[in-house]
């Protein structure tokens, strides 16, 4: 059987792999854990007692426990999903997520090299490596422009992988995702935080309770949203070029070789990963936060107005979201707190490479996105 580690098990991504994978594969599943007191496992409380899946130990800034690890296991695959993923606080703890999210690819390029040179490795890399844009919507070419240390450290990694690829012919990708939200997104990212927010304040009214508004910060910040469930098949796809792109084993006789029983010179890998290519993810859509939150309050049934209440309607961090109808009351308001010290502004993404040559596209739109997000904080509640 097939062996799949996953790093950032119990995050938005790990959980949203391993499920594709339980029904899509036969494979094992061996979801990477660091030692921690209180592990949360709502994000795979559905698949953890599944016989395919084994929890294992490691730690991404642990190079010793990640060559441990990928010698033990010798796994097909190594998806690395495991970082320090907000970018907000990257500017708090610069260093930690420069260990997690560059040292930590480096440590399990090098665990693979030396242990495992045929596992095929995933780098989640990011849209905000591409910050203050050149243009959009933004491809692969786009250059690296990264606006907090979070950018910097993804940019990074990405140059790490290439060099690996290219160096020891090891089948690494780093994909480009864009954001990508949905049931199981944390509570510190702008559309979680939104949803519920606004599941909240709906049981309030309903209820005819108090209320305190929700807070955010830039209101106007765009970004191309999709859902995790959908980016975790293109993750697999960019994985698997060879089953996706015919013309890949058209352009590699030694490919098509082992398909005839003929053996090899190198293991396949090597031939595979001269022709590898990286993608971008993303709906080719931009939405700014301010439409993300009228949406959803939108699927509660309330309608807001954007308003400035207070005397100077010049000073944008004063702005609020009021309920259109009844008592007006205040349902969003901006605190300077939540702006970061510099913005991605823009960001949108042109996926059509991986859609025309990997057959992959996603299938929830924005608007479908929102409110499942919000039935299910309703679902909760
Ligand atoms: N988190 C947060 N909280 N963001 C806010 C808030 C707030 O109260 N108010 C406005 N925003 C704005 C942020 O300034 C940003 O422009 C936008 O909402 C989205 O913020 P996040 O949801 O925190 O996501 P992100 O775009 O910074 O990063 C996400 O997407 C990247 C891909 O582009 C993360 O998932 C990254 O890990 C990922 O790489």
């Amino acid at each position: 059987m097939k062996k799949v580690l996953i790093s950032g098990f119990l995050g938005q991504d790990g959980a949203n792999m391993a499920e594709f994978l339980l029904k899509n594969t036969t494979y094992a599943i061996y979801g990477m854990l660091r030692r921690s007191a209180n592990p949360n496992f709502t994000n795979v409380k559905s698949i953890v007692s599944n016989p395919r899946v084994k929890l294992v130990y490691a730690d991404l800034t642990d190079s010793i426990s990640l060559d441990r690890l990928i010698q033990e296991i010798q796994p097909d695959y190594f998806i690395n999903f495991g970082a320090n993923s907000f970018v907000g606080c990257s500017w708090d703890m610069p260093v930690q997520v420069f260990e997690t999210n560059t040292l930590g690819v480096l440590y399990g390029l090098e665990a693979i090299r030396k242990n495992c040179p045929s596992c095929r490795y995933y780098s989640a890399g990011s849209s905000e490596e591409f910050g203050n844009v050149d243009y959009s919507p933004q491809d692969i070419q786009h250059p690296i422009k990264p606006r907090s240390p979070y950018g910097a450290s993804k940019g990074a990694a990405r140059m790490l992988v290439k060099v690996y690829r290219e160096s020891y012919n090891l089948y690494a990708v780093h994909g480009l995702l864009f954001n990508h939200e949905g049931t199981k997104r944390g509570e510190e990212f702008v559309t979680r935080k939104i949803t519920k927010g606004v599941v909240r304040i709906a049981k309030a009214i309903s209820n005819s309770e108090k209320f305190e508004p929700i807070e955010l910060g830039n209101l106007d910040a765009k970004r191309d949203w999709s859902d995790s469930e959908d980016f975790v098949e293109g993750v697999w796809r960019m994985l698997n070029q060879e089953l996706f792109n015919p013309e890949i084993n058209e352009k590699i006789p030694e490919v098509r070789a082992r398909d005839h029983g003929i053996l090899l010179p190198k293991p396949v890998e090597f031939y595979l990963a001269q022709c590898l290519k990286e993608y971008v993810l993303s709906s080719g859509e931009t939405h700014t936060v301010r439409e993300f939150v009228e949406r959803a309050f939108a699927e509660v049934g309330i309608e807001g107005l954007w308003a400035y209440p207070v005397n100077d309607p010049n000073n944008p961090t004063k702005e609020t979201f009021v309920a259109a109808y009844g008592s007006r009351e205040t349902l969003v308001k901006v605190n300077p707190k939540f702006y970061r010290p510099a913005e991605v502004e823009l960001l949108v993404g042109d996926s059509t490479p991986i859609r025309k040559e990997l057959g992959w596209k996603p299938k929830t739109t924005f608007s479908e996105l929102v409110k499942k997000m919000v039935s299910h904080d309703l679902s909760l509640s």
